[in-house]
């Protein structure tokens, strides 16, 4: 709640003038009756028009005021929960931003979805209701009542036998009904992860025709929604006819033994049509309160849900960084009994006690069979995930201790999978860089051997690409990457398996222009094909989460067994090949 008041307190004008507003409003609805009761003892029954025109003039002015506050309670009432909506939203996406892998993993990407979009709303809509109706329904039920008392209390004892029924099979209703809106929200969550996984991975979906199976899947989670949804709305449903029986019921009764009291000349005609409309403005806010208590149990479900994900305990952190004001200068790397699992319980780590140094400028290839920990081991460097056992050091400091702002701008990291963003090419090629200049874009692609093919393309660089960069190949799409990395001009430039789409020639290229344009910089490159890699000043080999040989392409040819025959294997194919 305290939470939810801070949210609040920037609007603090717009979340008193909107109910203080519908004050205006309600004080209106009351005397309104009032006013019409006098019409009628006063002018219709004594048959005086002067009278019946100067309270008809009253009354439209009333209603003008009425107007007015209700128009500005809406108004500002909207305008306070919209703005509290969006900064609500605002910061559940920042929080989000913080998250580390592990935490997205925890909670599912379509869970983070439906909490950004559908619980924001649903807490948004609940204040905007709050504070269109919480001083405007009790206002009416007090004021009403106050006036039915006054008019007749005797006549006013009907709401005593009819009130308590009605706010018992409220309380009932509202009890069988809380538990069932938060099981609705999950169910928002099923969808919505069923949705967003199919349509973020559509074209696997369709190459392995799936279209049945995922149908299936939506139909399965639409399903579980839609009975989640009837159940909850069933209750309220069925709580409609027996409270519009309660009412007509109470009307039933005034009119009954009010109409003998007008017989027997005890209460005026116009009081009794008055104290009608009061019965029913009694009985209505009772029904809107309910209303209220109904919408403030979904937008508890939904508070908690936020609070979850802005409460969430991000392990990756900067916040006890010693040294935030440093950057990245040289690019001096090293691994110091590095050991990392990706869960606690594995038994085996997937690396294993690793020892390196490599220095600044340097080019390092990296070699070994898939799944021996390659990417993982430079995911190290970034920070992407941290070590479980000894140290990664990059200019000689703990990668813990630089701010993640710092170490990332310092480390330009092309992922194995990587991914482009809807939006022009330059656009996605600004992400290196915001505010490099027109000639460093050009250069950093042609570093990539992207230039050309930019060119060629109708719109050049400015191409609109798809979701992911649909609309380009697979080696356009890695070259993309590698140029987005170069205009960040890193001091430590990381390829993971990055040119696998590209062709020999063309890669020898996009390493020739690195010696050039990156000369001071260190460069780690991942790869599966020694020609990849042959030329580095040291090849690391992997095997099994351990480093089990180092050295340059001649060293390793002749004392390292399995780089000989990763070697020999890819020389044996080459030959076939020619
Ligand atoms: P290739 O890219 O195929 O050449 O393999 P790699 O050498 O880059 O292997 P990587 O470092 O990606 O994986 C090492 C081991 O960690 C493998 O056994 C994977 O199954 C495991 N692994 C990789 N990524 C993840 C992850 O995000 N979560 C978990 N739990 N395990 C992972
Ligand atoms: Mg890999």
């Amino acid at each position: 709640m305290k939470r939810w008041l801070k949210y609040a307190r920037p609007y603090v004008k717009y979340f008193t003038l909107g109910p203080l507003l519908m004050i205006v409003e309600v004080i209106g609805e009351v005397v309104m009756p009032k006013f019409f009761a006098n019409i009628i003892n006063g002018g219709v029954a004594n048959q005086n028009p002067g009278y019946v025109i100067t309270m008809g003039l009253i009354m439209v002015a009333a209603s003008l005021l009425m107007m007015m506050g209700g128009v500005g309670g809406c108004y500002y009432g909207a305008k306070a929960s919209i703005n509290f909506g969006a900064d609500v939203r605002r910061d559940v996406f920042a929080k989000v931003q913080t998250f580390g892998f592990a935490n997205i993993d925890k909670f599912s990407t379509g869970s983070l979805v439906t909490r950004l979009t559908n619980d924001v709303t649903q807490i948004q809509n609940f204040t905007n209701m709050l504070l269109r109706m919480c001083l405007r329904t009790p206002g009416m039920l007090i004021g009403a009542l106050y006036m039915a008392i006054r008019l007749n209390a005797r006549l006013a004892l009907v709401l005593a036998v009819i009130m308590p029924i009605m706010i018992l099979v409220m309380t009932v209703v509202m009890k069988v009904s809380f538990p069932k809106f938060t099981r609705m929200q999950t169910m928002v969550d099923g969808l919505n992860v069923s949705v967003q996984e199919n349509l973020t991975n559509i074209r696997v979906v369709k190459s392995f025709v799936r279209e049945d199976y995922e149908e299936d899947r939506f139909r399965k989670a639409n399903g579980n929604l839609k009975s989640a949804g009837m159940d909850a709305i069933g209750v309220i449903i069925l709580m409609m006819p027996v409270m519009t029986l309660f009412m007509n019921l109470a009307s039933l009764s005034v009119i009954w033994f009010g109409g003998r009291m007008v017989l027997l000349g005890s209460m005026p005609l116009g009081d009794l049509t008055a104290f009608i409309t009061y019965i029913t403005q009694i009985l209505m806010s009772l029904m809107m309160l309910s209303m209220i208590f109904m919408s403030a149990s979904r937008a508890v479900a939904s508070s908690k849900r936020l609070s979850e994900v802005l409460d969430e305990h991000v392990a990756l952190s900067d916040e006890n960084a010693s040294r935030k004001d440093l950057k990245v200068e040289k690019g001096r790397i090293e691994f110091k009994h590095v050991f990392f699992r990706y869960y606690e319980t594995s038994e085996e780590p997937v690396l294993e006690d690793i020892n390196l140094t490599i220095e600044p400028g340097q080019t390092v290839g990296i070699i070994g069979s898939t799944g021996c920990g390659k990417t993982t081991l430079v995911s190290m460097i970034p920070r992407l995930y941290d070590v479980d056992e000894g140290e990664v050091l990059v200019d000689g400091v703990n990668v813990k201790d630089y701010s993640l702002t710092h170490l990332r701008d310092g480390v330009g990291m092309v992922l194995q999978k990587n991914v482009l963003f809807s939006g022009s090419i330059e656009k996605n090629l600004r992400w290196g860089n915001q505010h490099a200049t027109e000639e460093e874009i050009t250069a950093a692609a042609k570093s990539a051997q992207a230039d050309d093919f930019i060119r060629n393309f109708t719109d050049g660089y400015q191409m609109e690409l798809g979701q992911g960069g649909v609309n380009v190949s697979g080696g356009q799409k890695q070259r993309l990457c590698i140029a987005r990395a170069l205009l960040k001009k890193p001091k430590i430039l990381i390829l993971d398996d990055s040119t696998s789409a590209v062709d020999t020639a063309t890669e020898a290229r996009i390493r020739q222009s690195f010696k050039g344009e990156l000369k001071d910089s260190t460069k780690i490159i991942i790869a599966q094909r020694i020609s990849s890699v042959r030329d580095a000043d040291t090849i690391i080999v992997m095997d099994d989460g351990k480093v089990t040989g180092m050295g340059t392409h001649e060293e390793l040819l002749e004392n390292n067994e399995a780089y000989q025959e990763i070697y020999y294997s890819q020389m044996d194919r080459e030959e076939v090949r020619a």
